[in-house]
């Protein structure tokens, strides 16, 4: 399916993004893993999670929709011998949990993926895991692979990349690890799971290392758990953009996550001028949670800090469409990362803002935006996407500010992470049509 975006007046309203994805995961993950019931209220019902869904019943939990968008988990006290493959589609998070997961328990299971999964590093996730004891056959450091479980023993792992996947793999096995088992990162990822392990009762602290506070988690039992899924500030990220650069905007984005290790794409915005403000919300579940209210900014360019990076990981491809209507030179290095993700996420975006008529340069480790200001964007392009759903996303935003509509390919992977992406900002008066 391909859609086409074109510029078509201020965008205004209200709109609540699509459930957190991270959140989501983690949340069915843990309930299967846990003993008794978990409610799980507003599920991201993306494919990414649904694909988790499917595996963790495989393993014997039962996941089911028990009312709009509520789901109920009910575990079978540890995961069981999964008589089909794992397939996690598109999701990085889903086959790097699982793994970590079901590493634990006296099981052996093959994981797979589609075509994009096959090809991102699962080396990562296997060197760990194989500290504690998992048996991974054959040399393959990519899906397809078996894992053989059971009989963990807890470690301290230095990862070398600051990866919440990475982190959340080893701190699921770790709950039925001997001992403790402590994970090291070079920055802070996001920590969901730290913070949701604690609401499932897992026996999980920090410990002081090197001036810096690394997870550690002991040999625990979950308890199911009632969990609430805020929207997604990585899905948010598109109306806000779009309503910075859409001229005249002003819109109010509801029940947004904001996790201080999820914003960085909003500290970046705010140094580039952005008017964004916060109104907190209460918290149900030990997430914190605001409205933002954005009006369409004069914006300059930004030299986001690579420290921020694993703040900001999912949000650089709509960064570097909102650079192009920034004045100035926007420069993001440290994020290597870019180029294992669903795409390579570098070179496909500098693709697409070239093809837009937009200055813009790779780096290894990251991308040059020079951009001309507001209403300079020429766009008039049909973008590749190579399936990758925050790249279709982000050019659709570009299309919507630039001077000639812009398409996009392969659309549809963008219910991965942002089911009724196209109503929402439709909603809020975009003009995105399918071709
Ligand atoms: C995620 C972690 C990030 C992010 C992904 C979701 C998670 O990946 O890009 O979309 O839920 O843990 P990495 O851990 O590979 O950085």
């Amino acid at each position: 399916m391909r859609l086409k975006a074109r510029s078509a007046g201020p965008l205004q309203g209200r709109a609540r993004p699509p459930s957190d994805k991270s959140i989501s995961h983690r949340a069915l993950i843990m309930g299967a893993m846990a003993e008794g019931t978990t409610t799980v209220e507003r599920l991201l019902e993306g494919e990414d999670v649904m694909n988790t869904a499917g595996a963790l019943r495989a393993f014997g939990a039962s996941v089911e929709r028990s009312g709009d968008s509520t789901w109920t988990v009910t575990g079978a006290g540890g995961f069981r011998q999964a008589n089909e493959t794992i397939e996690c589609g598109n999701s990085g998070t889903a086959a790097r949990l699982l793994l970590g997961a079901a590493s634990g328990y006296p099981i052996s299971a093959r994981f797979n993926g589609d075509q994009s999964l096959r090809k991102r590093p699962m080396g990562r996730v296997i060197a760990p895991l194989s500290q504690m004891g998992a048996r991974f056959d054959g040399a393959a450091r990519t899906l397809p692979l078996i894992v053989h479980g059971g009989r963990l023993k807890g470690i301290t792992y230095r990862s070398p990349v600051s990866s919440a996947q990475v982190k959340s793999a080893v701190l699921l096995a770790g709950l039925q690890a001997e001992g403790e088992t402590i994970l090291i990162e070079p920055e802070r990822s996001r920590d969901h799971t730290e913070r949701m392990l604690k609401v499932f009762g897992a026996n999980i602290d920090y410990a002081d290392i090197d001036g810096a506070q690394a997870p550690r988690v002991r040999a625990s039992k979950l308890s199911g758990a009632p969990i609430y899924v805020p929207g997604d500030p990585s899905s948010a990220a598109f109306p806000v953009a779009a309503a910075l650069i859409a001229q005249k905007s002003e819109v109010r984005i509801e029940d947004v996550l904001v996790n201080p290790l999820r914003l960085g794409f909003y500290e970046t915005l705010l140094e580039m001028g952005a008017s964004i403000t916060y109104e907190e919300r209460n918290d149900p579940i030990g997430e914190p949670i605001a409205d933002l209210v954005v009006k369409t900014s004069a914006l300059r360019g930004a030299a986001p800090p690579p420290k921020r990076s694993p703040a900001m990981i999912d949000e650089f491809p709509i960064l570097a469409v909102v650079a192009a209507f920034a004045k100035g030179e926007t420069r993001i290095v440290g994020a290597e990362e870019l180029r294992v993700k669903e795409s390579d996420r570098i070179a496909l975006m500098v693709e697409g803002l070239r093809a837009c008529g937009v200055d813009a340069d790779e780096l290894p480790d990251g991308l040059v935006v020079n951009g001309e200001g507001p209403k300079s964007v020429r766009g008039g392009a049909s973008v590749r996407t190579q399936g990758d759903h925050r790249v279709a996303m982000s050019f659709l935003v570009l299309g919507m500010a630039s001077k000639e509509p812009v398409i996009v390919d392969e659309a549809e992977m963008i219910a991965t992470s942002f089911p009724g992406f196209v109503e929402c900002m439709t909603s809020l008066g975009a003009d995105i049509s399918q071709l």
